[in-house]
């Protein structure tokens, strides 16, 4: 029994960094090549437990070498990855750029993620009991997603989730199942308008209304170096970014997740949730990778000093 769950996509990450990205057809000279386990299933349960937080992972990797150090990866920072199966085939990769600025762009090749159905959540269901807090993103088929929200509230957990990469719709039934949607700019704005952009304040804030008409109970719009806007319905709070020097922002809304979730694990609000998860986000921005960048606990004490 865990207190967070966390149900997705656990990936590869292979990782190239270059002065730019490169535009179609174009080839760069990079100065640094990384493999490190990535996937924003594995990045929110990896950073959720090495912030602390009491987590379980459940999800599919193949039976190569990525899933074997995807799966060491978790069990280091004390994941509980006994319901997390290896099945025949390859693991999820994802195929990353990192530009000099920080921005990215990523290519993911599913492999065991699309293979998780709802069949199999059914199957792992029982590590959802007594759980509080379970974590879905859109890397994984669907139909698991929406099964696995069902399932979350069947046990009474809330459900947060993370609508990456960036759906043109979501099924209504999935938006009413959530308590805590949390989409980043470009997420927003697709889900409203069809088209991702970048948002002002005051056009997050319209974003936000529309997402909480469209079923969402909480909604929590991650702006990048803006920090976030949290909708309780009720209230809106804008939360801002403690100012960094930016690294690579690979896994950044991954950490938000994960550290939200950990503080509200502890009985945080939501708004002291969102303080704890924008300075842990920052943090990470700070460093190369998605998990290699989640900050430990003492950092993050003593950035709040
Ligand atoms: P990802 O790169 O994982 O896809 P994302 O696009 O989902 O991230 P962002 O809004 O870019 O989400 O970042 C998530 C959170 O990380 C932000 O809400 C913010 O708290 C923090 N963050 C991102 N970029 C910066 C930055 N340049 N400076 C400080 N904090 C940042
Ligand atoms: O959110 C970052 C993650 O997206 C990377 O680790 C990569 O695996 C892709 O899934």
């Amino acid at each position: 029994m865990s207190k967070i769950v966390v149900i997705g996509s656990l990936n590869m990450d292979l990782i190239a960094i270059a002065p730019r990205l490169p535009v179609a057809g174009e080839t760069l000279i990079g100065s640094q090549y990384l493999s490190e386990p990535g996937g924003k299933g594995a990045n929110q349960a990896y950073a959720a437990a090495k912030l602390g937080g009491d987590v379980a992972m459940l999800g599919r990797i193949g039976t190569d070498d990525h899933g074997i150090r995807i799966r060491t990866n978790l069990e280091a920072v004390g994941c509980n990855v006994t319901a997390l199966r290896a099945i025949d085939g390859t693991s999820g990769v994802a195929m990353i750029f990192v530009a000099a600025s920080g921005e990215n762009s990523i290519v993911v090749i599913p492999g065991a993620n699309e293979r998780y159905l709802p069949t199999d959540l059914a199957a792992d269901g029982h590590a959802l009991t007594g759980t509080q807090y379970v974590l879905l993103q859109l890397e994984t088929p669907i139909q698991t997603v929406i099964a696995a929200a069902r399932e979350a509230r069947r046990h009474q957990a809330k459900v947060i989730l993370d609508p990456a990469p960036a759906p043109l719709t979501l099924p209504p039934e999935l938006l009413r199942s959530v308590d805590i949607l949390t989409p980043n700019e470009a997420e927003a704005t697709q889900l409203v308008n069809g088209a991702p952009t970048e948002l002002t304040p005051d056009q997050a804030r319209g974003v936000s209304k529309h997402l909480h008409s469209m079923g969402a109970k909480t909604v929590i719009i991650k702006l990048g170096a803006k920090g976030c806007l949290l909708n309780e319905g009720e209230t809106m709070t804008l939360i801002p970014a403690p100012q960094v020097n930016v690294v690579d922002t690979t896994g950044a809304g991954d950490v938000f997740n994960a550290a939200f979730a950990v503080a509200s694990s502890e009985g945080a609000s939501l708004i002291e949730a969102c303080r704890f998860a924008v300075r842990a986000a920052a943090l990470s921005v700070t460093r190369l990778g998605a998990q290699p960048s989640v900050p430990t606990r003492a950092a993050l004490n003593a950035m709040a000093r």
